[in-house]
């Protein structure tokens, strides 16, 4: 898509997702909000999402008409735009169903979706955090994020680095939208936990299983004694075999 690129940039706000919801009318399709401090981040499931002037912070409306469907599969879109940028920079990226990026089973970026209907139109705001410069992270994460400096000792830019994201959502976006196939493809083949025991909690329920990828809806399908199920809601964890102790 030929489109030039609007980063609104803010030097603070509780959360560029709730901004852009706060400012709907005003903003545009494929707006982006950028921030070097978030007060309030939120991840997933009304969780906090830890962000200092190392992280990169942003969220990204879309206004078009967009299909039901299509927007389901958001999550994987944006995760095959994120490792598509960072592995520049890393290997062995992984993505974590629905919406993570892992890198040594850590997390290195997350995305937070959200929707918001307002009689016939429904606006996505896709809101990414990468971690990208710290050196450490809180104590009560510190053993589950990674930022791309603790990788390759190197520094980086977070506006170039959002610059360059920008660029390629914009330039993938027809094709996503024509063809999702293709990277629904990318996200099975670079999946985390594939074939490996999880465990799987989905409405308080808890399942362990083998996981056994995503199907073109972008559903987990998961192996529970040999009975495959689907899911398109949950969380699921990568269960450590465990490791014996030499006497
Ligand atoms: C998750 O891992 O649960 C999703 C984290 C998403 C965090 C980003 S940071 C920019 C945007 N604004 C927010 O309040 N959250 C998202």
């Amino acid at each position: 898509m030929n489109k030039p690129m609007n980063i609104i940039k803010l030097s603070q706000v509780n959360s560029t997702n709730q901004y852009i919801k706060d400012h709907l009318i005003d903003l545009h399709d494929f707006d982006v909000v950028y921030t070097t401090k978030q007060t309030q981040g939120r991840g997933r499931r009304l969780h906090h999402w830890f962000s200092n002037e190392e992280s990169l912070t942003f969220s990204l409306l879309l206004k078009l008409p967009i299909k039901k469907d299509i927007v389901q599969l958001m999550p994987f879109y944006s995760a095959f735009i994120l490792r598509e940028i960072l592995k520049q920079y890393t290997e062995d990226i992984q993505i974590k169903w629905p919406n993570d990026i892992l890198v040594q089973n850590k997390k290195l970026a997350g995305i937070l979706i959200e929707s918001v209907i307002q009689g016939q139109d429904i606006y996505i705001i896709i809101g990414i955090g990468i971690n990208i410069n710290q050196n450490e992270f809180p104590a009560n994460i510190n053993d589950i994020a990674i930022s791309l400096k603790h990788i390759t000792k190197q520094t980086y830019q977070p506006f170039t680095l959002l610059k360059e994201i920008i660029r390629l959502f914009l330039d993938e976006f027809n094709g996503f939208i024509s063809n999702p196939k293709t990277i629904m493809d990318y996200c099975q083949k670079n999946l985390a936990y594939k074939n490996q025991i999880v465990t799987f909690t989905n409405l308080d329920k808890s399942h362990i299983g083998r996981c056994k990828g995503i199907n073109q809806l972008g559903h987990l399908i998961i192996d529970v004694d040999g009975q495959i199920q689907t899911f398109l809601n949950g969380d699921i964890e990568y269960i450590r075999p465990y490791k014996t102790k030499e006497l």
